[in-house]
């Protein structure tokens, strides 16, 4: 981004922000985006961002295996198995940890309550499921009662996950809430010491935050929720000169992952 972008993005999330904050205008002192701008172009690395998949593998594949999947007793009880939904070159996959009722019944991810204000923390920071993102979850099929999916459900339906993230090569991973940080990274680690910072999982950029439906039941996660989706932003706009560039950060920008 040059300076002129990055200062219009800054804008905007500010703008979000004090709406979050209850619709005050708050002072602000503008960075510096003459220097922000300049110091990324001179960084851009190469990104270490690289996973494979089975050879000729497709995202519709994978979708046909899990509708048809018996390997764990989740689909005993589905009405209709969620694979997920998005572009096929996203910036940011975003994964949750399963269907719910609505998702069962239509197929598809995220689309009941949680799913709407999913969509709406998205578009806080220029991201959408059918322009920019994919949506997935760690299990796709519902858990009875919603209920956490098991160790063994997670571990079964694993494999369609990493084949998805092979496909994918999306350029962040967003992990929506304890489960799907904890089963990616296989931490017992809870959320609140995951979220906030970069990780990595096979070779891409992870960052978790909280559920929307724990900012659906306790408001004061909206905060801390949404310093992790200034990251996320300013992650992609620092990295935006060319896929997989790693830009370091400014004063207002998120810490680029590292090796780790
Ligand atoms: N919660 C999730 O984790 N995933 C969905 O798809 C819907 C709600
Ligand atoms: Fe198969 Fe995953 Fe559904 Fe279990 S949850 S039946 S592993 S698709």
């Amino acid at each position: 981004m040059n300076a002129e972008e990055r200062r219009e993005a800054w804008r905007s999330l500010t703008v979000i922000e004090d709406w979050l904050r209850g619709g005050i205008r708050k002072e602000r002192i503008e960075p510096d985006f003459e220097s922000a701008a300049k110091a990324a172009a001179g960084r851009a690395a190469a990104s270490a961002a690289f996973v494979e998949g089975p050879a000729g593998d497709s995202l519709e594949a994978v979708a046909a295996e899990v509708a048809a999947c018996t390997l764990c007793r989740l689909a005993g009880t589905r009405k209709k198995a969620v694979p997920g939904q998005g572009v096929a070159a996203p910036l940011v996959m975003v994964i949750g940890e399963g269907p719910g009722a609505e998702e069962d019944a239509q197929g598809l991810p995220f689309v009941g309550p949680a799913g709407k204000l999913l969509d709406k923390m998205l578009a806080a920071v220029d991201l959408e499921r059918d322009r920019n993102c994919f949506i997935a979850n760690v299990v796709k099929c519902r858990p009875p009662g919603n209920r956490d999916p098991a160790p063994d459900e997670q571990a079964a339906c694993l494999a369609y996950l990493r084949r998805q993230i092979a496909l994918l090569r999306p350029r962040v991973l967003l992990c929506v809430g304890r489960v799907a940080a904890q089963s990616l990274l296989g931490t017992k680690e809870g959320i609140n010491a995951l979220r906030g910072r970069w990780l990595r999982y096979a070779g891409l950029p992870l960052l978790a935050t909280f559920h929307p439906s724990a900012l659906l039941r306790d408001e004061s996660l909206k905060r801390p929720a949404w310093e992790d989706l200034k990251m996320l932003r300013s992650f992609l706009a620092e990295t935006s000169g060319g896929a997989g560039a790693a830009g370091a950060s400014g004063a207002e920008s998120g810490k680029p992952p590292g090796d780790g």
